[in-house]
């Protein structure tokens, strides 16, 4: 079960996802947007964080042009550990390291190959704790 959502510029990107999760089968819920008509990420990025937090869902994947604006959006969030993924190596280091639990992509940076890749990839590593939760609870105690 995981939580999706985009912007007009990464609507396209999302659709190929949720249809890849959902053959998997994976239960996807998608927050929007629903077509290519330009809406504003923060809005789509607080609607999805929001029932991250409630703990309605534990992951969530969000796509805007270039990621970066869903990431500041969702960073802001004490909890949510946004991480832009653009490759393999990205995607392994965000859970290894830094426990994501919001994937970020840009849908006019990434192709749809690599970008499946960088969600598999990001569903099935693990946290490997230790050192790294330390500095997650580092990031915890200087976040105002
Ligand atoms: C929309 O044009 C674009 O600004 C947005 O998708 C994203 O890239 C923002 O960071």
């Amino acid at each position: 079960m995981i939580i999706i959502g985009s912007d007009h510029a990464g609507f396209s990107l999302k659709e190929s996802i949720k249809k890849h999760l959902e053959a998997i089968p994976m239960k996807v819920a998608d927050v929007g947007c629903f077509d290519t008509n330009s809406v504003h990420y923060p809005e789509v990025a607080d609607l999805l964080v929001k029932r991250i937090l409630s703990g309605e869902y534990h992951r969530g994947i969000m796509i805007c042009g270039t990621g970066i604006g869903m990431s500041i959006t969702a960073n802001r969030h004490k909890g949510i550990r946004a991480t832009l993924c653009h490759d393999y190596l990205t995607a392994k280091m965000s859970r290894e390291h830094n426990n994501s639990n919001l994937l970020v992509m840009g849908g006019r940076i990434i192709g749809i190959e690599t970008a499946l890749n960088v969600v598999d990839v990001w569903l099935s590593t693990e946290f490997q704790g230790g050192r790294h939760q330390q500095r997650l609870d580092l990031i915890e105690k200087f976040s105002s």
